[in-house]
């Protein structure tokens, strides 16, 4: 990792994701909602929001992986990533989230819950900080990181995209 994104993941204290790369909690809403109004996809109740900072330096990937609420994600600092996605009926795009407006970057990206996502940044030698914010808040029950030959099974069109973002055996978080 270069030194300048070291330093700032030393200052704000990020940890290892289980996806890849680093990450700190922020904000966990205090207030809950009550599983019974919450969508069946749920398996709790649920804080009404979180949000973290997340960093990707380097070759880190932020592995594929789906969640049950849509995630924001917003770009803070250093050069842009790489949002690749793969929706339910297994359509393919991508995102470029950074803050360089006039090159197509995209400061502010939503990822709709149940679609795949994973990122990368392009310039090798730097970092992006992003935010990550989710509502019903994040809960590692509804964090599925892929298994490299079933997402590859259920996407073959993807195969090569699908095996660059996944480990081959995924041990749950
Ligand atoms: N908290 C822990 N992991 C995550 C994550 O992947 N996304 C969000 N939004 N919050 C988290």
């Amino acid at each position: 990792m270069i030194a300048k994104a070291k330093t700032i993941a030393e200052k704000l204290g990020l940890q290892p994701h289980p996806e890849g790369g680093y990450f700190k909690e922020v904000y966990r809403a205090e207030d809950k909602i009550e599983m019974a109004v919450l969508p069946k996809r749920f398996s709790g109740d649920r804080n009404f929001c979180t949000s973290i900072y997340f960093m990707l330096a380097g070759n880190d990937k932020s592995h594929f992986h789906r969640i049950q609420s849509d995630e924001i994600w917003h770009f803070y600092s250093g050069t842009a990533l790489m949002l690749h996605r793969i929706d339910a009926t297994g359509n393919y795009s991508r995102i470029k989230i950074g803050n360089d407006v006039l090159a197509g970057e995209t400061p502010q990206a939503v990822i709709p819950h149940g679609n795949w996502f994973a990122a990368e940044v392009e310039v090798k030698d730097s970092y992006a900080l992003v935010g990550c914010t989710v509502s019903p808040g994040f809960n590692f029950a509804d964090f599925e990181l892929a298994e490299q030959k079933d997402l590859c099974d259920k996407f073959p069109k993807h195969s090569d995209m699908i095996r660059r973002f996944t480990k081959e055996c995924v041990t749950k978080p």
